[in-house]
């Protein structure tokens, strides 16, 4: 029971529905209930969200959903306030939620940049701004923001969310450098290619999926319960002193 005790808000949760293709969020909202927390799952699809609650409480766990559009300080309030009136605390912040977009620079319109910005890094610094005086309250607390590979290095194409998930790593070291002394860690999570919802249409075509494994020196895609067990150990008190960094779990892509 890693997370005895603790309470859990993840964004882009809706996928978590078990029997289906699951992303990163719901993976870790059925690792975490695991270990004990208490979750407060979030998404702007309300359908599969509440399906994800619903079979979450079925099987015993605490879970309540809440619609959040992470772009919108109002909405990022209203959960935030669910979270207080439903458990008293908030320990945990996954900033999660997120959007492709594979579109070379000369492609990239005005709207796709704000569009990517927005959720990615916004949606990041709202969640933080809205969590961390409730985290204080408690005595600390950890956030786990989601970047990519794509926020590390650059490719052939992508290139508003390439610049969104590179704001989301430093955004991270400044909140990490800013809240330390409050005892709430933040730390950036760096994900390679993993099958989840939000890539398995374009994995279908087996030029582009070729092409990917050859990148990937473990020959194959991640899975979303492989990202959630990096989660699950920034989110525990077993990375107590681990505040500022970048955990990447790619299959070695940004190895060579
Ligand atoms: P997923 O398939 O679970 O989809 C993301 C979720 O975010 C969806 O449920 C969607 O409804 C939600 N969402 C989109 N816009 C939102 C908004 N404005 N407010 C609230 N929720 C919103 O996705 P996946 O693949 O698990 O991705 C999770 C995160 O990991 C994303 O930030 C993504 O960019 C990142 N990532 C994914 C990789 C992959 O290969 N799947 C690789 C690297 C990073």
């Amino acid at each position: 029971m890693r997370l005895e005790g603790k309470v859990a808000l993840i964004t882009g949760a809706a996928a978590g529905v078990q029997g289906e293709l699951m992303g990163f969020g719901g993976a870790a909202a059925w690792l975490f209930a695991g270990e004990g927390a208490k979750l407060v799952l979030t998404d702007v699809n309300e359908d599969m969200g509440r399906r994800a609650e619903a079979q979450l409480r079925e099987h015993g766990h605490d879970a309540v959903f809440a619609r959040l559009d992470v772009t919108s300080e109002e909405d990022w309030e209203a959960a935030i306030s669910l979270t207080m009136d439903t458990y008293g605390r908030l320990d945990i912040l996954v900033n999660n939620a997120g959007t492709g977009g594979r579109l070379r620079l000369e492609d990239t319109t005005e709207e796709t940049w704000d569009g990517q910005m927005d959720v990615h890094a916004k949606g990041a610094f709202l969640g933080m701004k809205r969590a961390i005086p409730e985290m204080r309250k408690s005595g600390g607390g950890s956030i786990i923001n989601v970047s990519s590979i794509y926020g590390l290095v650059g490719s052939q194409t992508s290139t508003a969310y390439h610049a969104a998930k590179g704001a989301v790593r430093i955004l991270t070291k400044s909140a990490a450098a800013q809240y330390a002394g409050e005892n709430i860690r933040v730390n950036s999570i760096h994900p390679g290619f993993c099958r989840t919802p939000m890539t398995n249409a374009s994995y279908q075509d087996p030029t582009h999926y070729d092409a990917l494994l050859q990148r990937i020196p473990m020959g194959r895609v991640g899975q979303p319960q492989e990202l959630a067990q990096g989660m699950l150990y920034l989110a525990s008190d077993e990375s107590s002193y681990v505040t500022g960094s970048e955990l990447v779990i790619d299959g070695g892509v940004t190895a060579q």
